[in-house]
């Protein structure tokens, strides 16, 4: 069976790839990544050599191509991570979002129906997607399977569209797909645009933590692997036509979390204690920043028997452990353009 895996170069796919290559060694997986400044092949030093990993270069925009690309292999299965992932980056440039997070789905969409429409027995299109489609919550409440979309960021709005046409692709066509939507990941490959490993790479360069407004948004954290051994489950045995929502169980006040990353960055790096908490600068807000994502999982637990097995304190002691082995890898992803994005955001 041949599955084509999008996005697999970048932060959650790398791990989606190397877990399907490495527990599925009947299947073909075929890696689509256009290599864009998120996507790094780096993160499949391990893999590449496999007889069932493919890597091709390329898209998801190009609809010529990606015709030609499903023409050729008849993928049965498809599993689509690849995406503009960062809710900073939206802000300024929110038409790259509508064009890879929508179009390019609707590209994959449209070449998986035309393969398959005549008979969808034993196909599936499994659909990534975020919390940031419900918006935000207030101080209580978690979001479930059906909590309405308000998304609030040009980023959330691109991922709700895309989610709204798979659906409607199984509405109106009958696609069989499955779409999960997940809280924030945490790990190692994680590009140091994000909180976490763009604090782990300033504590190591002793340079100011810009914390956004006053750093009491909360979010949900969930450590990558379990992430892709979520998706495992629910590529396998999910149902058709069906949303799961994936979540940490795990909440953290970004200051909080700040904290907790200065104190173990402190210990593994051997400074004095309270060293890295002086790097905290507090900065201007986020524009429609969500104050909350919480996630309510009981459906995937009770149904696909999936709950976290990775606590945060040794998730994150394990993060800061991989970025402390790998200064090559961050050496690499912020050279160069990282430099002219780091300065535009940050102005420093
Ligand atoms: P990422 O930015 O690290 O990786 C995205 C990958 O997609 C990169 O390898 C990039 O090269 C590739 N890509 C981008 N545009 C492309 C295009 N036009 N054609 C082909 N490839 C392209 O993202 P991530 O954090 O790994 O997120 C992966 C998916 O999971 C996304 O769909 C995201 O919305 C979703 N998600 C992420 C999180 C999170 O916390 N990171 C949480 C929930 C859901
Ligand atoms: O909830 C799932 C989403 O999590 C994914 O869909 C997105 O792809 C992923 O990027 C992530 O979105 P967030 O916006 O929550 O993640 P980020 O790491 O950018 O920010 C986490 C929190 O930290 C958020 O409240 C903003 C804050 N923050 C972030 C950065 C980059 C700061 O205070 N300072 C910063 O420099």
């Amino acid at each position: 069976m041949k599955i084509l895996i999008t996005g697999g170069a970048g932060f959650i796919g790398s791990h989606v790839v190397r877990r399907f290559v490495f527990n599925y060694p009947d299947y073909q997986i075929y890696n689509l990544d256009a290599l864009t400044y998120a996507g790094n092949l780096e993160n499949l030093r391990d893999v590449e050599g496999e007889a069932n990993y493919n890597f091709i270069k390329g898209n998801i925009n190009h609809a010529d191509f990606i015709k030609e690309l499903f023409g050729i292999h008849r993928f049965a299965g498809v599993i689509h991570l690849a995406a503009e992932s960062h809710v900073d980056r939206s802000i300024n440039e929110p038409l790259e979002f509508a064009r890879t997070n929508i179009l390019g789905t609707m590209n994959l969409l449209n070449e998986f129906k035309r393969l398959w429409s005549s008979n969808w027995e034993g196909k599936k299109f499994y659909h990534i997607s975020t919390d940031e489609v419900y918006g935000s919550l207030g101080s209580t409440g978690f979001f479930t399977e059906e909590s309405p979309y308000e998304p609030n960021s040009p980023y959330s709005a691109s991922k709700a569209a895309s989610d709204h046409f798979v659906r409607a692709y199984g509405e109106t066509y009958g696609l069989p797909y499955v779409i999960s939507n997940c809280s924030n990941n945490y790990g190692p490959n994680h590009f140091p645009e994000k909180l976490i490993p763009l604090f782990i790479n300033n504590i190591i360069n002793n340079k100011p933590l810009p914390v956004y407004g006053d750093g009491n948004y909360t979010r949900d954290w969930l450590y990558v692997e379990d992430h892709a051994r979520a998706i495992d489950f629910v590529f396998h045995k999910g149902g058709c036509m069906e949303t799961y929502n994936i979540g940490g169980f795990n909440e953290w006040k970004n200051i909080d979390l700040v904290m907790e990353l200065c104190s173990q960055m402190d210990n593994k790096l051997g400074r004095a204690k309270g060293s890295s908490e002086k790097l905290i600068t507090f900065v201007k807000d986020r524009p429609g920043h969500d104050l909350r994502y919480a996630i309510d999982a009981t459906k995937i637990n009770e149904e696909l028997g999936w709950s976290p097995s990775v606590t945060f304190e040794e998730g994150l002691s394990k993060t800061i452990d991989w970025y402390l082995e790998n200064t090559d890898w961050l050496a690499h992803v912020t050279s160069g353009e990282y430099t002219k994005y780091y300065k535009k955001q940050y102005h420093s």
